[in-house]
C-alpha cells in the first residue's frame, strides 16, 4: 500500500544544509501496524509528516496504492489526504472552542455525505473509542486520554486506509495507554492499517513489527 524509495529530507539553514532523512525505502502492506522508534531528532516526524502528505520529501519517490503522490498539486493532495489518511498527534490537536461531536465531525464536512450519514458515522466512531457520552463536552473539559479517544474517533471517522500516529500515547499515563493501544489494536484487526512512531518499547511491541530510525544514518536500520 506504502511504497517509498530513497526518500530523502534535506532541511537549509543559510548556507549550511542538513539532511535529515537520507535515503528511506520503506514498505507497508495493506492491513499491517508498523511501529517506528528510534532516538529524538532521527527524523521520525519527519518521515510521518511525508507519509501522511503534510510536507513533501527533497527527492525520492513515495508511491500510495501505486499513485504517485510527487505528480499531485496541492488541492490533490489535500483530497487524497482527506480520504486516505488519519493523523493522530501527540497533543491531539483538537478545535478547542468545537464540541467533541463537532470535532470528529470535521473531516467528513469535506465530503458529499447527507447529514445523517454524517450523524450515523461520527456516533459510530464516538462509540468504537467510548467516548459517545462526552460528545457535547468540549475537549478543555476532558482528560489527556479522553481527547487522546476523541482524535482518534476523528482520524478514524472518513475510514482512512491507514491511520499514521505520531507518539500517540507519549502524554498519557499507564492506563490511558493502555486504552488507546487498546483502541489501535481493535482497529487493527477491523483491518485498518496503522504505523506509530513511538518511544515507548512496550506501545511498539503492540504492532506487528518495529523498525528503527538510525539518527546518523537517517535511514531505517536494517
Ligand atoms: N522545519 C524544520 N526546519 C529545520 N530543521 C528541522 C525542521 N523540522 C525538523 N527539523 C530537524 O530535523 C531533525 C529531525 O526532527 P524530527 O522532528 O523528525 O525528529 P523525531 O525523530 O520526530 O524526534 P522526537 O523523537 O524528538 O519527536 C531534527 O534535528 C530537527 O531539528
Ligand atoms: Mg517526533
Amino acid at each position: 500500500m506504502i511504497y517509498t524509495k530513497d526518500l530523502c529530507k534535506i532541511y537549509s539553514q543559510g548556507s549550511e544544509q542538513h539532511a535529515i532523512l537520507k535515503g528511506i525505502s520503506f514498505t507497508v502492506q495493506q492491513g499491517e501496524y508498523v511501529a517506528i522508534m528510534g532516538v529524538s531528532g532521527s527524523g521520525k516526524t519527519t518521515l510521518l509528516n511525508i507519509l501522511g502528505c503534510l510536507d513533501t520529501p527533497t527527492s525520492g519517490t513515495y508511491l500510495f496504492h501505486g499513485q504517485d503522490l510527487s505528480q499531485f498539486t496541492s488541492r490533490q493532495l489535500a483530497k487524497f489526504r482527506n480520504q486516505h489518511i488519519g493523523f493522530i498527534f501527540q497533543n491531539y490537536c483538537l478545535l478547542p472552542r468545537d464540541t467533541v461531536y463537532s470535532n470528529v465531525e470535521l473531516p467528513l464536512l469535506y465530503r458529499n455525505l447527507s447529514s445523517k450519514e454524517r450523524k450515523h458515522r461520527v456516533l459510530t466512531a464516538l462509540e468504537q473509542v467510548g467516548m459517545i457520552s462526552k460528545a457535547k463536552a468540549l475537549p478543555t473539559q476532558l482528560s489527556g486520554g479522553q481527547r487522546q479517544k476523541v482524535a482518534i474517533a476523528r482520524a478514524y471517522v472518513g475510514k482512512p486506509s491507514i491511520l499514521l500516529a505520531d507518539e500517540p500515547t507519549g502524554n498519557l499515563d499507564a492506563k490511558s495507554t493502555a486504552e488507546v493501544l487498546a483502541i489501535f489494536h481493535s482497529l487493527h484487526q477491523s483491518g485498518t492499517s496503522i504505523i506509530m512512531v513511538t518511544h515507548d518499547p512496550h506501545a511498539a511491541k503492540a504492532a506487528g513489527r518495529i523498525v528503527t530510525m538510525d539518527k546518523d544514518q537517517g535511514r531505517f536500520l536494517a
